[in-house]
């Protein structure tokens, strides 16, 4: 048979597991030999220097010395939490995932962040929101990494360090240290108008969460599912919170930041501790998988467009709850590794190109992040489905792995690569044609239109949100240095809507532009400006 080369999975090792370091009732080295004193360096005499021989104080400091990794290169600052799914089976007919059949119960970890400050900055800035969960499903890690906001800033994942560069701390002065008032990131959303749509809603109610617990949740891009009989279909993910969506407002968010700028992981943490455990619905809109990858001319492969809620209704397929803290947030929260490659059967990805670099870039990083190729052996992020991999050696290596032939086929450890009936629990990649065309550097036409959904936002919010989302506009742009900068943005904000544009620019003693382009003829959508959820099963 073949040979065992798994490592316990997570569950198996009692994870959270304290076996490393915790174990007897005596302090000891590393080495595992009782100690008498920890508190006195070994000297020549009372008086005299540190003996080189120390070999407990150079452990000690050493150890010590290199505690730290380095943070995230974005969403540095999270919280996370533990968790289980539970599946309605109403996503049967699209999809094969295992994890998604009726009353299939999957354990998750999830980790809330905010996406530019360090990870010591403070959580109630106004910023987009990450939420990334791991369903630790029996067929394989299932990750999806989405954000609190459905679009995004950029259509091509080669512009991502450039608005990453764009909107983390200036390099001459570090700051500002988390949000977005500042030149360099109106530069970058004024001079690439696709980002203007992202942030409208990072400048609405939405950029200032309540809580994580009133966040909704977005896969962003268009995924491909793909159901026992080989069909496919193109779906967007959705988290909707028990609670409903609920912001702070600025003042709020402002103070908070000087009185409890851990408010938002205290909050999660107090509320899982008081047993008020968080949950959210895990809803899908699905839409027919065609040659042209649109829904009601809306390109399915652009992560700045949404698709209304009520053109493709959000169909409930499961349930969130977040149930157990971490133990120890550098082990489980700072060492999670999460990847949009990670993927179950039934799950595919689609040509949405900045889906496509995300798909390079989380295991690039996390080999510096995480120090090596063997990150998914730490105990966070070991999956809890059997594991078989031909993956040898590398830093940090915790397998012993037995038998001599890690390559298949082979004829020495029983390495037949791929048994009779293995088609019914692999992943099989959908065969989609790809066209035959030139290789360009370019985007669809349909990627143009960088401000009818702006709009489609802007006329969908109430007048209380409106009026919160000039005055973000104001005191944001308020905060530049370079007026040619507010006025290329109060440019941006004519071409999404003329009142929004005058009533900043006055704000901000500026003459409000004509607009550029022609303004598109929407119609607003109710779902957007409601704020507070509905619970299907209420
Ligand atoms: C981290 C979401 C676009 C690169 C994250 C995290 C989230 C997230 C939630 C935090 C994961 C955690 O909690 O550990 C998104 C969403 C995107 C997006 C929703 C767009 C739809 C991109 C793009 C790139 C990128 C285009 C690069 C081309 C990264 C990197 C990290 C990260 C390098 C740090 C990962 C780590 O250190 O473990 N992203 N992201 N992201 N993202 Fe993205």
């Amino acid at each position: 048979g073949a040979p065992q080369t798994r490592m316990p999975t997570g569950a198996e090792a009692g994870a959270p597991t304290t076996a490393n370091g915790q174990q007897g009732a005596f302090l000891t080295t590393a080495q595992g030999t009782r100690l008498r004193d920890t508190d006195h360096s070994l000297k020549a005499g009372p008086r005299g220097p540190v003996l080189l021989q120390d070999h407990h104080l150079r452990e000690k400091i050493t150890h010590f010395d290199h505690e730290r990794i380095p943070e995230r290169v974005v969403h540095a600052r999270g919280a996370g939490a533990h968790g289980v799914f539970t599946a309605y089976g109403t996503a049967e007919g699209v999809t094969r995932a295992g994890f998604l059949k009726k009353g299939r119960k999957t354990e998750v970890f999830v980790r809330f962040s905010t996406v530019l400050g360090s990870r010591g900055s403070a959580d109630t800035v106004r910023d987009t929101r990450g939420f990334a969960t791991k369903f630790y499903t029996h067929e394989g890690t299932f990750d999806l990494v989405g954000n609190n906001i459905p679009v995004f800033f950029i259509q091509d994942a080669i512009k991502f360090p450039d608005i990453i560069h764009a909107g983390k701390p200036h390099p001459d002065r570090e700051i500002p240290q988390s949000q977005s008032a500042h030149d360099t990131f109106w530069d970058f959303v004024s001079l690439h108008t696709e980002a203007q749509h992202h942030a409208l809603w990072n400048m609405s109610d939405r950029g200032i969460p309540r809580s994580y617990r009133t966040m909704e949740g977005f896969g962003v891009h268009t995924f491909r599912l793909v159901n026992e009989a080989g069909e496919t279909a193109l779906a967007k993910f959705h988290w909707k919170p028990r609670l409903g969506v609920h912001s702070l407002t600025w003042e709020e968010a402002q103070m908070l930041g000087g009185v409890d700028p851990d408010f938002h992981r205290r909050d999660l943490y107090d509320a899982i501790e008081a047993g008020a455990f968080p949950e959210w619905e895990l809803g899908i809109q699905v839409f027919p998988d065609t040659p042209e990858e649109t829904f009601a001319g809306i390109d399915l492969l652009d992560p700045t467009k949404i698709v209304p809620e009520e053109l493709a209704p959000v169909q409930p397929v499961g349930t969130l709850t977040l149930n157990r803290t971490p133990t120890n947030f550098f082990a489980e929260t700072e060492q999670v590794a999460f990847h949009l490659g990670h993927l179950p059967p039934g799950i595919d990805v689609t040509n949405d190109p900045l889906l496509q670099g995300r798909l390079f870039s989380y295991v690039d990083t996390q080999l510096t992040r995480l120090g090596g190729p063997n990150f998914s052996q730490i105990p966070i992020n070991r999956p809890h489905a059997p594991v078989n991999d031909m993956l040898r050696d590398g830093f940090h290596q915790h397998a012993v792995h037995a038998g001599v032939a890690p390559y298949r086929p082979n004829s020495l450890d029983g390495g037949n690569p791929f048994p009779a009936g293995d088609d019914e629990q692999a992943f099989l990649d959908v065969p989609v044609t790809v066209a035959e065309a030139p290789k360009v550097r370019a985007n669809p036409v349909s990627f143009d239109d960088h401000f009818s959904q702006a709009r489609l936002f802007w006329l969908s919010m109430s007048p209380v949100e409106k009026e919160h989302i000039i005055r973000a506009y104001t005191f944001e742009l308020g905060k530049c240095y370079h007026q040619a900068i507010k006025e290329r943005q109060l440019q941006g904000l004519a071409n999404i809507d003329p009142v929004l544009c005058a009533q900043v620019a006055t704000g901000l003693g500026l003459p409000a532009p004509e607009p550029t382009v022609p303004l598109a003829d929407v119609t607003p959508s109710p779902a957007l400006s409601q704020v507070g959820g509905e619970w299907p099963s209420d």
